[in-house]
């Protein structure tokens, strides 16, 4: 007998799935629930694109992958500057993380489409850090341009070339000499997308950029070993506001196309990055850390099908 998955709110985003092999029961950690384990104590970090997006069509949002991120640091004990050009957005995290009690928050708007907007948000995170950066997080990325640059035109594939690729070189370029200046060093994360590996959606540009990161990220590890560690993580089909505005658009990016029969949450995206950027990872750089319920391991395999169960027994 068919059952729907265990637990909607990070199982198939907006489409309801019926007809796969649930889930085993979600973790507390997948769902934010779980407390810190003090992984991070005194650790300042920045976070770009720690915000997170709104969409009009989805009047009860998941959390966002920047937004879950920056909390899991704060309740692991690091103190987070929240960059985000939205104020509201920066805020409605830094907001979750004071509610938290444990770790910072700070505030900081930025934008990362123009070089200087990139630069800017270096200076003045370390002056909010007071001059020590341990960790760094870059989370913005963009799947298309607005709707005001046509499909397929130059000013499409650069829009989305220099949020996801362009900013990423910058910002690293201009946080890393800072860190490598640590006697402790410092680690990296910038989010890739499994969109590296699975190139067939109309959005070349965002396939492209998110391939190129994958590359870009592995040379500065190289560039900045051995005081800095820098690698991505890799996320599938995560069911955060960016995701279900992806899934408006391509049918069957639900739980059905992945091996642990559930969409990933921010949270799991999260608790990545925590390792990265703790010292439980110290001897592992220019990685990228796929965390995607088994699609890209498997060959692309989805979740098993009930039919099928049924049909073996
Ligand atoms: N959700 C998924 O299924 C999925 C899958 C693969 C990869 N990813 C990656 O995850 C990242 C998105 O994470 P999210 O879910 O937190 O997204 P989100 O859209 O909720 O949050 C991103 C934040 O970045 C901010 N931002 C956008 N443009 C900016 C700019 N120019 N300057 C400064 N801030 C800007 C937005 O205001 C927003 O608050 C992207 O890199 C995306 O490619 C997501």
């Amino acid at each position: 007998m068919a059952q729907p998955p265990s637990d909607p709110v990070i199982s198939s985003a907006m489409e309801e799935v019926t007809d796969i092999v649930p889930p085993p029961e979600i973790t507390a950690e997948a769902k934010g629930e779980a407390p810190g384990r003090g992984r991070l104590l005194g650790k300042n970090i920045l976070v770009v694109g720690g915000g997170q997006s709104h969409n009009d069509f989805d009047p009860n949002p998941p959390i966002g992958n920047g937004r879950a991120t920056s909390v899991l640091l704060a309740r692991e004990g690091a103190t987070v500057v929240v960059v985000d050009r939205s104020e509201d957005a920066a805020n409605g995290t830094v907001a979750l993380i004071q509610r938290e009690g444990v770790g910072a928050g700070l505030v900081l708007v930025g934008d990362v489409s123009t070089e200087e907007g990139c630069r800017a948000i270096v200076r003045e995170g370390l002056e909010l850090l007071r001059g020590r950066l341990d960790g760094l997080v870059i989370v913005v990325g963009t799947v298309g341009a607005p709707a005001t640059l046509p499909k397929n035109s130059a000013a499409y594939w650069d829009f989305v070339m220099n949020i996801n690729l362009r900013a990423h070189y910058l910002i690293l370029q201009e946080a890393l000499p800072h860190m490598e200046k640590l006697p402790t060093g410092g680690s990296v994360v910038s989010l890739s997308s499994v969109a590296a590996y699975l190139p067939a959606s109309p959005e070349p540009a965002y396939h492209a950029s998110k391939a190129a990161l994958q590359v870009l990220v592995q040379n500065v590890a190289y560039q900045f070993a051995p005081k800095v560690r820098v690698n991505t993580v890799v996320p599938g089909l995560i069911d955060t506001p960016m995701g279900r505005s992806a899934g408006t658009q391509i049918k069957g990016r639900n739980a059905s196309a992945i091996p642990l029969s559930r969409q990933g949450s921010g949270w799991d995206i999260a608790y990545a990055v925590v390792w990265l950027l703790s010292g439980e990872s110290s001897f592992v750089t220019a990685q990228n850390i796929v965390v995607d319920g088994g699609r890209i391991g498997t060959g692309g395999k989805g979740a098993k099908k009930l039919v099928a169960v049924n049909e073996v027994s």
